[in-house]
C-alpha cells in the first residue's frame, strides 16, 4: 500500500469512534484528516456539527455540507480526531507540520477523547527527527529562535507562511526530545511563543496506526 492508501485506511478506522448521535466532534488538519473529512458523509447522521482546527479543514467540511461551529459555542467536545507528524510509544506527539498547531492544541485540550490517526512512518522511538514547529508572534520571531538555539535546536523560519491566527512559524531542527513534557513547558515559557508542536502534556488517548501489512493497530 502506498502512503495515501495507508492514510485513507486509518481514516476509515477512525469512523468507528463517531458512534453516538448528534455528536459535535473536533476535526484536525492535514492530509490524513483530509481523507477522514472525505469519508465523514458516511456517518453524517451522527454528526450535529464539527469544530475545525483550520480554515483549510473548515472549507472542506463546509463544502460537504457539515455545520462548522466555534469552540466558544460548543463547550467541551467528546471526541477530537487529528493526525500527527510523529508519535512515540507513550502516545506523545509532535504536530504542526501544516501550521495549525495552536488551534489543534486548544481543541485537543477541550476534548474528552483525542484519537490520533497516523501511518507507521510517523512512529519514532524519540521525538524530534521531524522539525518541531513553534507558532510565534511576529515581533518575537528572532528572539524565540535564539532561545531555541540554547535548547540545542536549529531554528528555520517558515518563510512566507502566516498561520490562521496571523502569526509566524519557526521549525526547530535536530532536537532529540528525551523529555517531551519538560521541553514543551520550557518552550512555552519563552515570551512571544504562542504554542509549540509538542503534544506531551495533553497527548493522544488512542493512536490508530496503519501499517504496511494492511492492518490498523490501536496503541
Ligand atoms: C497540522 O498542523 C498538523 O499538526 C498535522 O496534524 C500533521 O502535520 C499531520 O499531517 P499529515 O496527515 O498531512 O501528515
Amino acid at each position: 500500500m502506498n502512503s495515501e492508501q495507508l492514510k485513507k485506511q486509518v481514516a476509515e478506522a477512525a469512523l468507528a469512534y463517531i458512534n453516538d448521535f448528534d455528536m459535535i466532534i473536533g476535526i484536525g488538519t492535514g492530509s490524513t484528516v483530509n481523507h477522514l473529512i472525505d469519508l465523514l458523509p458516511q456517518v453524517k447522521n451522527r454528526i450535529e456539527a464539527v469544530v475545525s482546527s483550520s480554515e483549510e479543514s473548515t472549507k472542506r467540511l463546509q463544502a460537504l455540507g457539515f455545520k462548522v461551529k466555534e469552540l466558544n459555542q460548543t463547550g467541551d467536545l467528546s471526541l477530537y480526531i487529528d493526525g500527527a507528524d510523529e508519535a512515540d510509544a507513550h502516545n506523545r506527539l509532535t504536530k504542526g507540520g501544516g501550521g495549525a498547531l495552536t488551534r489543534e492544541k486548544i481543541i485537543a485540550a477541550a476534548s474528552q477523547q483525542f484519537v490520533c490517526i497516523i501511518d507507521e512512518s510517523k512512529q519514532v522511538d524519540v521525538l524530534g527527527k521531524y522539525p518541531l514547529p513553534i507558532e510565534v508572534l511576529p515581533m518575537a520571531r528572532s528572539y524565540v529562535a535564539r532561545q531555541t538555539v540554547k535548547l540545542g535546536g536549529q531554528p528555520i523560519y517558515r518563510d512566507g507562511f502566516v498561520t490562521d491566527n496571523g502569526n509566524q512559524i519557526i521549525d526547530i531542527h535536530n532536537l532529540k526530545i528525551l523529555d517531551p513534557v519538560e521541553l514543551e513547558n520550557k518552550i512555552n515559557q519563552i515570551p512571544g511563543v504562542v504554542t509549540n508542536g509538542l503534544f506531551a502534556q495533553r497527548k493522544a488517548d488512542v493512536i490508530l496506526v496503519a501499517n504496511h501489512d494492511g492492518e490498523v493497530v490501536k496503541q
